[in-house]
């Protein structure tokens, strides 16, 4: 099978593709996602195509906040507003299910992680299938999330029907996800919005997952993010290159070595073609403005296999 490259011109072939069960790449402003509609035996196929485990639940992806209201209940008033203030956008909530979610959606939790991305095609998509579509990153388990159709294919060409090409993906890192099923708002996981600007905007500090309890967000216990290169957390760069081939993410302009600049939104992109040029070492040059971005320093603590 040759993996399908849709266009934006080619949508509705897409969205009958979803609705006959085949498994296919969207993109979203954050990364590709690999969809189902939430009520697809098709589900299924996400977790044995990408190597995920059953444990790991999955984003439902909406087109509007009524959408929202038929997978989720007891909605809080702050799901409102935080709704109403950033979607469409890379934020997710997490709320209580109904149950009729399919458990297979939400790993036998009692909970649904919900979000409505801005991407135009993402929305467009999701609204002429008519339901949710759930998604995880289009990536095999362990690898780094793609943000590009090339991405995408490099993980699943001739395994995967089709790929909706939305060009390259604006943000780059995941969605932010937010649990509001706890007394105070809490942080499952840094992403593309930030921590500050959600609690300026709701006026309350949010809390972060309780240290040795239990784990609240299932994907935050697997490695991920993982380029196959050892990486390197460094302040400097040391002067001389003892190394034959490191491959280096800096904002810093350095001598003969290759360097990329360290942000957000080109993160994967960079780890994936230290990949490609199957170099020895990444070597990583921390500097005062990415330190300061939470989401980056995550990605890059996890791909580091630090944390
Ligand atoms: O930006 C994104 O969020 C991308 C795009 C495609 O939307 N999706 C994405 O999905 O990153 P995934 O499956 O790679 O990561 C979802 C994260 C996982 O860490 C998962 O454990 C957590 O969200 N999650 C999903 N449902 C949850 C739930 N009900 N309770 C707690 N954590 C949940
Ligand atoms: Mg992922």
């Amino acid at each position: 099978m040759k993996t399908k490259i849709i266009s934006s011109e080619e949508i509705v072939s897409a969205v009958e593709l979803l609705k006959n069960g085949e498994l296919i790449a969207i993109p979203t402003e954050t990364v590709y996602g690999l969809a189902a509609p939430i009520s697809n035996p098709s589900v299924g196929k996400i977790f044995s195509l990408k190597g995920r485990p059953q444990d790991n639940p999955l984003i439902a992806h909406v087109s509007s906040i009524e959408m929202a209201e038929l997978i989720g209940q007891n909605l809080p008033r702050l799901f409102y507003q935080l709704a109403e203030k950033f979607w469409p956008g890379p934020l997710t909530l997490i709320v209580e299910k109904k149950d009729s979610v399919p458990s297979i959606v939400s790993a036998g939790g009692a909970t649904i992680a919900i979000r409505m991305p801005s991407h135009p095609l993402a929305l467009q998509i999701i609204e002429k299938v008519g339901e949710p579509l759930v998604a995880p990153s289009a990536n095999l388990s362990g690898r780094p999330s793609p943000t590009t159709v090339q991405h995408v294919l490099e993980d699943f060409e001739g395994k995967l029907v089709a790929v909706v090409d939305g060009g390259q993906c604006q943000y780059g890192i995941e969605s932010t996800v937010l649990s509001l099923v706890h007394p105070t708002p809490t942080l499952m996981r840094p992403g593309s919005i930030k921590r500050s600007v959600l609690e300026s905007s709701i006026d309350c500090k949010i809390s972060d997952p309780e240290v040795g309890g239990p784990i609240l967000s299932p994907g935050m216990k697997y490695r991920h993010y993982a380029p196959k290169a050892p990486i390197r957390i460094v302040q400097e760069f040391p002067s001389s290159g003892f190394l034959n081939d490191p491959f280096v993410i800096s904002r810093k302009k350095i001598g003969h070595f290759i360097h990329r600049s360290l942000q957000a939104n080109t993160f994967y992109s960079f780890l994936r073609e230290a990949d490609e040029k199957k170099v020895n070492e990444i070597w990583v040059v921390l500097d005062p403005e990415s330190v300061a971005d939470e989401a980056l320093m995550n990605r890059l603590y996890r791909a580091s296999g630090i944390t």
